[in-house]
């Protein structure tokens, strides 16, 4: 949910700082802070919005020194303002934070007794004043660092800079990732590797419990007072992989980059033959009775296609949780089933939590993540990795579609271990992925459509829309819903089209933009009739469908109809995904929005 960086060296360190906080903005972007000591003094300087003010803060007054720490915020406790912006800092310490310190007020009622004053609404001060404490009671930065530890409840990644030692951070964790990067010269401390990439990339990651003292040449890990060991490996990360190329977001470039990273993720999952098949003892689908499925956002409808998949391809029943109601309403879980979980960052708090509750009921848990060394990653008990590459942008967007591609990989792989799956319809389904890139690449290609269509009028000025669709699109539906809302913040829905009529229908008149996706197949004919009756009231209809469908409907008027690439109907919600993407996308630029960063947004909810 925030960025933290942490260096070590001799070169001037602020630059630096401002450089890997760059590459952290995506994470939280309400507010930014850096802090160094200078002839063993703490200095700060922190700014409100986005990175470039603090940018500015530091041309007009530069900060000097040659070790320090940064932070970029999303806002928990504390509204964003300067005030509250981290580092957050005593005379004698100052603390960079992602996480929630749970019983930080009784900490901060203790404190407060104590005679301590606070500056900030944050409930990070609580640790920079606790470890203050300590010190006064001349404890040393570790002794501190370790006692301290004990008393917070919650998720937290930390790193403090201690007046008076430029020749030590301390880092901690519970519950939210840090990493240690080992420079030539100097060394980093950050939130995951993608922060580190700019320096180096062999890192080694805290374990959860964690505490950590960089050194300037090494670094000591440890589990309460003893000394631990963690290992660094190369991440292959390059600060070259996190830039946006000649894209003018990073979000148009993560789409456009789709076709390669679904080729790549299909490599991972065909056999020599060009069969479909999972890593070998993955899971043995004829002992597993029922599927629970759970994720959150985006992730979320790529568990609820899943199902479908699952269903149809497998007789495999599913159910699907929304984590955050699964890790609070604790349902009843069949002992013979297997949790999968779904999670583009893995370290989304909310699926933690609903992962955590399906092991304590004993079930197997696989997990769908993007980053391997991610807390998801290591909860599970098999991983199935998308390979997208990193994905900075808030919007999923290849993210979402190589996990689709995986689980319907998964799908397949469990309807021919079950011997529900014709090898004549495995063989069609297999074609269709192996083909699916190039029909992505179509219809990336033929971006104009989406271009002019998010150019008009209608959506310019609409205060809501709808999204219909039915089957697979229905959950295409609510995902191009997300997307525009996440992105536009018009209040967009996606519902299934024949639910129309039951409520929403009394939404359409001649403002309400409809997007109705309809490819030609299986739900078409249900979906004209949606069609008609939207038309029939005054709606205005934005048509996704195939060539057919279009020919089909050629004499009816639309505000907009984007022709997509005949697909098969089992593989069609990857492909009509990437269109919803588009549509997003080029109506937030015609609107002039923050593409990469929406406000109020971060990428990764580290926190619940
Ligand atoms: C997607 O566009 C959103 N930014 C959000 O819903 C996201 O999918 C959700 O927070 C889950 O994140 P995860 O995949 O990293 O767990």
């Amino acid at each position: 949910m925030c960025g933290i960086i942490g260096i070590i060296g001799k070169a001037p360190v602020t630059p630096l700082l401002v450089d890997a906080l760059k590459r952290l903005e995506y994470r939280g972007y309400d507010s930014a802070g850096v802090a160094t000591l200078i002839n063993g003094h703490i200095d700060r300087r922190r700014a409100e919005g986005k990175l470039a003010n603090l940018e500015a803060k530091l041309a007009g007054e530069p900060l000097a020194g040659t070790i320090g720490i940064g932070h970029t915020r999303w806002a928990t406790h504390g509204k964003p303002s300067e005030r509250n912006a981290h580092p957050i800092a005593t005379d004698r310490v100052a603390v960079v934070h992602n996480g929630i310190i749970e019983n930080f007020q009784e900490l901060k009622d203790e404190l407060v007794a104590e005679g301590r004053r606070f500056d900030s609404d944050t409930d990070t001060e609580v640790v920079a004043q606790l470890l203050t404490s300590y010190l006064e009671r001349q404890l040393s930065p570790e002794q501190a660092m370790e006692k301290a530890m004990g008393r917070f409840k919650g998720a937290f990644a930390l790193v403090a800079l201690f007046a008076g030692r430029h020749d030590i951070l301390i880092g901690a964790r519970r519950g939210s990732s840090l990493a240690v990067g080992y420079g030539e010269g100097a060394m980093y401390i950050g939130t995951d590797a993608l922060a580190l990439a700019p320096f180096t990339d062999r890192v080694a990651y805290l374990e959860e419990g964690d505490w950590a003292v960089l050194r300037d040449t090494d670094c000591l890990f440890y589990q309460g007072v003893t000394q631990v060991t963690r290992t660094a490996k190369h991440t292959g990360l390059s600060s070259t992989l996190v830039g946006k190329g000649n894209h003018p977001h990073f979000m148009l470039k993560e789409i456009c980059e789709q076709p390669t990273v679904l080729g790549d993720t299909m490599q991972q999952y065909l056999d020599p033959s060009r069969r479909v098949r999972l890593p070998a003892l993955s899971i043995d689908w004829k002992n597993v009775s029922r599927l629970t499925m759970t994720a959150c956002g985006t992730a979320n409808f790529a568990c609820q296609i899943a199902k479908y998949w699952f269903e149809k391809l497998a007789r495999l029943p599913v159910d699907t949780e929304i984590a955050s109601e699964m890790g609070s309403r604790k349902p009843p879980l069949s002992k013979g089933s297997v949790c999968v979980a779904v999670s583009q960052s893995g370290e989304t708090a909310d699926t933690i939590r609903a992962i955590k509750y399906a092991k304590q009921e004993g079930l197997k848990v696989v997990s769908v993540v993007n980053v391997p060394e991610s807390q998801i990653a290591r909860l599970s008990d098999v991983v199935l990795l998308t390979v997208a590459g990193p994905e900075i942008a808030v919007a999923s967007t290849k993210a979402f579609t190589t996990q689709l591609l995986v689980l319907l990989s998964a799908a397949i792989d469990a309807g021919r271990a079950r011997g529900t799956l014709s090898e004549e319809d495995e063989r069609a389904l297999t074609l269709a992925l192996i083909e699916l890139p190039r029909k992505v690449s179509e219809v990336i290609d033929a971006q104009e459509q989406f271009k002019a269509l998010g150019a008009l009028e209608l959506l310019a000025k609409a205060k809501c829309a709808l999204y219909l669709g039915r089957d697979y699109q229905y959950l295409i539906a609510m995902e191009g819903a997300l997307k525009l809302k996440e992105l536009t913040y018009i209040s967009a829905e996606g519902y299934a089209g024949g639910e129309m009529k039951h409520g929403p229908i009394a939404l359409v008149d001649s403002d309400l933009p409809v997007f109705v996706l309809a490819p030609s197949g299986p739900s078409f004919d249900e979906m004209v009739s949606n069609f008609e009756q939207v038309k029939a009231r005054g709606g205005q209809v934005i048509l996704l469908t195939d060539a057919r469908g279009a020919s089909r409907l050629a004499n009816e008027s639309t505000a907009c109809c984007i022709t997509l690439p005949d697909v098969h109907p089992d593989v069609a919600p990857i492909l009509y995904a990437v269109a919803v993407q588009l549509i997003a996308y080029h109506t937030a630029l015609s609107m002039g929005r923050d593409i990469d960063q929406p406000r109020n947004l971060a990428k990764s909810v580290s926190v619940a």
